[in-house]
């Protein structure tokens, strides 16, 4: 089939993802959103997509289905260990300072980041004081997240990451294990708000010291990228941290002059006072 052909079916089925349910692809980079659909198409066994459309308005079960293709959920523990030694040895002593603290983890996934981030608060002694907003579009993920259990064949790189990030303590004082599983202790969410929220359609949370999105944007092209900083800049305060992806950064946004660099090779920003 042609190109053309194929292109305006993505995007009239986006559009009906869009229009029926309210999640929106629509201004997603381009060639990651086409191959992922190619394999939902594909590995569902549609001819093309108009039929994978049909199915979509028609059949209750097909949104959770093809969404699981759309998000990507790869994610890991103290992922990027130096990018977490440099929260604890640089963004920690400024934390310190506030009574009582706001951090946001937007794109959450499954938690692995929000736990990296509430082990690291209790190691420092700031667990107590802060309030943890974990946010996602994926309803699974978000699920996965409330409940905190990982198998244990990723243990050993989480445990591993949680050591090389500088860790006081051994990964294991959190987690019990169960049926080839590690359940985390459920204290790690008690001060955890689980929201879906999206990055494309939703509005700002207010106040946070430190909102921390990586390799989320990757998937958006440079006017959703943009909307998203925008959000993050409005949800900070003066002087509070924004931290990105590896692979992201904020050069090249229009928002770029509401933020500093602070470590720049760990894409870890601070909002200027303005
Ligand atoms: C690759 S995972 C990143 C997980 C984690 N932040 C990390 O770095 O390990 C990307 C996550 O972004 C979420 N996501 C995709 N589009 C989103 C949006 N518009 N708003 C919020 N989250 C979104 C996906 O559901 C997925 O959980």
């Amino acid at each position: 089939m042609s190109d053309i052909i194929e292109d305006i079916e993505i995007r009239l089925l986006l559009e009906a993802l869009y229009q029926r349910f309210h999640y929106d692809f629509r201004d997603y980079a381009q060639a990651s959103i086409r191959r992922r659909l190619r394999q939902a198409r594909d590995q569902m066994g549609f001819a093309n997509f108009s039929a994978l459309q049909e199915h979509l308005l028609h059949d209750d079960d097909m949104l959770p289905r093809l969404l699981g293709y759309l998000t990507v959920q790869v994610s890991e523990m103290f992922r990027d260990p130096s990018f977490f030694r440099t929260i604890r040895e640089k963004v920690v002593p400024h934390l310190r300072t506030y009574p009582s603290l706001k951090l946001w983890v937007a794109g959450c996934s499954a938690g692995e980041e929000l736990y990296s981030y509430v082990i690291l608060f209790r190691e420092e002694g700031l667990e107590d004081r802060t309030l943890f907003y974990a946010t996602d579009i994926s309803e699974e993920a978000l699920a996965a997240a409330s409940r905190g259990i990982y198998s244990l064949d990723r243990i050993r790189t989480f445990t591993e990451n949680h050591r090389a990030s500088g860790g006081k303590s051994s990964l294991s004082d959190y987690y019990t294990s169960a049926y080839g599983n590690a359940v985390f202790d459920k204290s790690l969410r008690d001060r955890v708000v689980f929201s879906d929220h999206s990055l494309v359609t939703d509005a700002v949370f207010g106040e946070m010291q430190l909102v921390s999105c990586r390799n989320v944007m990757i998937y958006f092209n440079r006017d959703l990228q943009d909307r998203a900083i925008g959000l993050f800049s409005d949800s900070l305060m003066r002087n509070g941290f924004l931290a990105l992806g590896s692979k992201e950064n904020l050069r090249f946004s229009r928002h770029a002059d509401a933020f500093a660099d602070f470590v720049r090779e760990e894409k870890i920003y601070q909002r200027r006072e303005q």
